[in-house]
């Protein structure tokens, strides 16, 4: 048969081709040992020279131009079988496991506090981390000379403008107060820094969470009510508490308390007192008219407690061990 009738025939089948198998049958048809293109080229041996020659060159053309053919649409098949054909995807082969993140665990025991908090009618309330002298200290009824002043417990921002990073969270009670009129139940949560070493119980940068009650009558009973109540509900089983005199230059009388569950050594939690007269007047109000009792409370310390965790400086690791438990 002549090359190029042969050609168009094969062009032609080529056309009417749709699927791989069929492909690879034109293929052995055309090209395969003792395919038709292959048998014209053995053909070539029996030919003079000069005829050969020719002969060989339009056969080898033609040859060429097919095998571009066959792969154009060999690679045109392969794609459309990959879009098209959706019996290829195994449904039964487990899917691939989308990690999620999670809250940290700090944020959960705020969350959570807060929330017991809130069910007991108590509003949140939030202020500066870079806060003045006056909020931090003086309106707090700190003395000029007191030691908690010392550069060694505060991170001073601007020292001459007298500016720093707040060293708790009381500073927002007078805050709030000189803004709002009693009665008046908050919580503020908020992160504090503490130019201090630390340890296995102690930050330089920790979260605390303070309370304030104020209205025409409030007692220590309230509070110490309020605060069973609370870590009650926080830790849902029996807590042992621990009372003891403490000194707060903004409250008067003030207390320590410390807590401990099972085992554990004692952990010292919140501080805590009857709101000082002073610590009214700075904030615009009578002290003759209000009463009020406050905390603060360690959220990290309330943390470690809840899960038994022996070290508060896992909790800024961002090992991811760690963080998974929760
Ligand atoms: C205060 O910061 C007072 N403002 C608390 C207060 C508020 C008293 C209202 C009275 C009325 P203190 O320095 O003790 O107090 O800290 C309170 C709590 O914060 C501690 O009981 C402890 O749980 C936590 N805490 C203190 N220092 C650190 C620290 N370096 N790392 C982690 N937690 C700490």
């Amino acid at each position: 048969m002549k090359i190029s009738k042969l050609k168009k025939e094969a062009e032609k089948e080529l056309q009417k081709i749709f699927n791989l198998k069929d492909l690879n049958a034109w293929h052995k048809k055309y090209f395969g040992k003792k395919g038709e293109v292959s048998l014209i080229f053995s053909s070539l041996k029996e030919m003079k020279e000069k005829e050969r020659k020719k002969k060989g060159e339009e056969v080898n053309f033609a040859k060429k131009e097919l095998k571009e053919l066959f792969l154009k649409k060999k690679r045109g098949l392969a794609k459309g079988t990959k879009v098209s054909a959706p019996e290829t995807i195994d449904v039964t082969r487990p899917g691939k496991k989308v990690e999620r993140g999670h809250l940290h665990p700090l944020t959960l025991i705020q969350r959570e506090a807060l929330h017991i908090f809130e069910s007991m009618g108590f509003e949140v309330a939030l202020g500066p981390e870079i806060e003045t002298e006056w909020y931090n200290f003086d309106a707090l009824n700190f003395k000029k000379n007191h030691p908690a002043r010392d550069v060694h417990d505060t991170f001073w921002i601007d020292s001459k403008k007298r500016i720093l990073l707040r060293t708790h969270t009381s500073p927002v009670q007078v805050r709030f107060m000189e803004k709002h009129n009693p009665p008046l139940k908050i919580v503020i949560p908020g992160r504090v820094f503490r130019n201090e070493a630390t340890d296995s119980s102690h930050e330089a940068d920790f979260w605390q969470l303070e309370g304030l009650m104020v209205s025409k009558e409030v007692s220590c009973s309230n509070f110490k009510a309020i605060i069973e109540t609370f870590l009650e509900r926080f830790f849902r089983k029996d807590v042992e508490i621990r009372l003891r005199p403490g000194y707060f230059p903004f409250t008067e009388p003030s207390f320590e308390i410390d807590a401990k569950l099972g085992k554990a050594k004692w952990l010292e939690l919140m501080g805590a007192g009857m709101v000082h007269p002073n610590v009214f007047k700075a904030s615009g109000l009578n002290p003759e008219d209000w009463q009020g009792f406050a905390f603060g409370v360690g959220l990290d310390r309330l943390a470690m407690i809840k899960y038994k965790i022996k070290d508060m400086r896992l909790f800024r690791q961002n090992d991811l061990r760690f963080l998974k438990q929760f």
